[in-house]
């Protein structure tokens, strides 16, 4: 059984989605480096604010997002990690500080992913998150778990989005192609409802 577990994907790839329910189902702590940034958007750091990063749709310089996660690991005892590593430095990392048990990328196509992004919509109380089309509320606007108000996230605008897409296969996409040279990499398709791409995920899990 696997505890420590990387989620890999692009922006929009279902990461947050996925961790959340493997997080509940396995009873593991979900670390995210993008919420554990949007907490501290306006932190000062040495190099400006988590802010000024993320909303052009760049990386948060590697010592800011480093501590993070280096701080949350130790913390946890099983957990799955989501939103990093996102460049070779920071894979170097991580593998001083931990040992993982199962290295997931979820596969989805470029123009699915810009879709996903623009129309997810993210409640402001309790982070749950929709998506106009794929994942509606029950009433427009309004989070079905908490009643509060759902906003779209700064960087999911085409524009941004877009951004993010290319940092991503400028910087993270060596990360994937390093953990396919170590035969760490199981590879699934995201591009199935929710519901069954976890089903895919837990097929590979509950085999080891
Ligand atoms: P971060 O918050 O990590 O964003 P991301 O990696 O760009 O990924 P997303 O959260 O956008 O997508 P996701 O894969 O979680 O998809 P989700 O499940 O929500 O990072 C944001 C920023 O923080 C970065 O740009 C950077 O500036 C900074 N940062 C973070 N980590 C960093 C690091 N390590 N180093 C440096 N900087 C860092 O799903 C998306 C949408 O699709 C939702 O609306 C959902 O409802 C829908 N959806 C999900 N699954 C499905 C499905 N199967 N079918 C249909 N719709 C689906
Ligand atoms: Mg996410
Ligand atoms: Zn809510």
């Amino acid at each position: 059984m696997s505890h420590r577990i990387l989620l890999l994907g692009a922006p929009g790839a279902g990461k947050g989605t996925q961790s959340k329910k493997l997080a509940d189902e396995y009873d593991l702590e979900h670390v995210t480096t993008g919420d554990a940034l949007r907490a501290r958007k306006d932190m000062e750091t040495d190099y400006g604010t988590p802010r000024e990063f993320m909303e052009a749709g760049e990386l948060v310089p590697d010592p800011v997002v480093n501590e993070i996660v280096e701080a949350a690991l130790t913390d946890a005892d099983g957990f799955v990690l989501d939103g990093y590593p996102r460049n070779l430095d920071q894979a170097e990392f991580l593998s001083e500080i931990t040992d993982l048990d199962a290295v997931i990328f979820l596969d989805v196509d470029e123009e699915v992913l810009v879709d996903r992004l623009t129309g997810r919509r993210v409640c402001e109380d309790c982070g749950a998150n929709y998506h106009v089309e794929f994942a509606p509320p029950e009433e427009e606007g309004v989070c079905d778990e908490c009643g509060g108000e759902l906003q779209q996230r700064e960087d999911d605008t085409e524009e941004t989005a877009r951004e993010r897409l290319s940092v991503y296969r400028e910087n993270t996409e060596p990360v994937i192609e390093h953990f396919r040279e170590t035969g760490d990499l199981v590879e699934i398709d995201g591009e199935a409802s929710p519901e069954e791409v976890f089903d895919r995920i837990r097929d590979v899990l509950d085999d080891e």
